[in-house]
């Protein structure tokens, strides 16, 4: 680790952190006009950030229908980030319930809290506007969470944060810069990139503080846990069933997309920040690597 990396103190940190949530903060429910109705002819994100787009499938579909498709991976990333937020609270309140209540660096964790719980039903209202069904990770991912959320140590907690807080944030840094989709998803990205970064601001120099004071076998086993989450995460952005509801036959789209090079790029695009990072700090090394490699987002 070079000098650079290593962080303030928690309290300066914290302190710096919550001044800034102070003056930028948002409440969607009333920040948002959520009664504007929905353009119709305009993609929900950037036609090239789509599951399908360049394959011979996206060719195939009208406008119309690539529309729709980009509707409800819209919404399916949502509802990711909704499974992911939840997580993070959870995360987050048992990191409160060991740290000093009398500090900054508490306070500052129970407002990312209340953040995330914004965040979360935007997110929910956003789907909810749209008229798109509730996506989800699958049972098994569903199931995992519930472990992860309830085991993770401090590392595993900041390290699997940061890596959906960035994959979120460079995305919808494209939604919000990008003048031609939807207003509504434009601007629920927004706040989400106003707020966020702090929360990645506030990941980072836990990690940073927490990781070298990790053992080897806590450093192998944390590696590897996080392989396996950033694997699922990446993975599951696009719940099958959007494919369904944008009226696609759900076996040629999952195979369209698993081998769309385009697809790949936009995933290997969002995860670029945190993976040179977590590289840096060795965090992507032995078997946790592997689920690195087959999510697409490292050689
Ligand atoms: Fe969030
Ligand atoms: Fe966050």
């Amino acid at each position: 680790m070079t000098t650079t990396d290593t962080p303030p103190r928690r309290e300066v940190t914290a302190g710096r952190l919550l001044k800034t949530a102070a003056r930028h903060s948002y409440d969607p429910d009333v920040d948002i006009d959520w009664d504007a109705p929905l353009a119709g002819d305009r993609y929900f994100h950037p036609p090239h950030r789509s599951s399908l787009y360049g394959t011979q499938l996206w060719e195939r579909m009208s406008e119309a229908q690539r529309i729709e498709l980009t509707k409800h991976e819209t919404a399916s990333i949502a509802c990711m980030g909704i499974w992911f937020e939840t997580i993070l609270m959870q995360m987050l309140i048992r990191h409160a319930y060991d740290t000093d209540p009398a500090t900054a660096h508490t306070r500052f964790t129970y407002t990312e809290i209340a953040e995330e719980c914004r965040h979360s039903k935007m997110f929910a209202r956003m789907v909810e506007k749209f008229g798109c069904p509730g996506y989800g990770t699958g049972p098994v991912v569903h199931h995992l969470g519930r472990a992860f959320k309830a085991l993770s140590n401090g590392t595993l907690t900041f390290s699997a944060t940061m890596y959906v807080e960035e994959i979120l944030d460079a995305l919808q840094r494209e939604m919000m810069a990008d003048e031609t989709i939807e207003p509504i998803p434009r601007e629920v990205s927004r706040v989400h990139v106003i707020e966020e970064a702090r929360h990645i601001h506030f990941a980072r120099d836990e990690l940073l503080r927490q990781w070298p004071k990790l053992g080897r076998g806590q450093r192998a086993v944390s590696r590897l846990v996080l392989g396996v989450v950033v694997y699922l995460a990446t993975t599951r952005l696009i719940d099958p069933k959007v494919y369904a509801n944008a009226g696609l036959d759900v076996d040629e789209a999952v195979r369209t997309a698993t081998a769309n090079p385009h697809w790949r790029e936009s995933k290997r695009f969002a995860a670029r920040k945190i993976t040179t990072f977590l590289g840096e700090q060795g965090l992507i090394k032995g078997p946790g690597r592997i689920f690195w490699r087959r999510a697409g987002l490292v050689d």
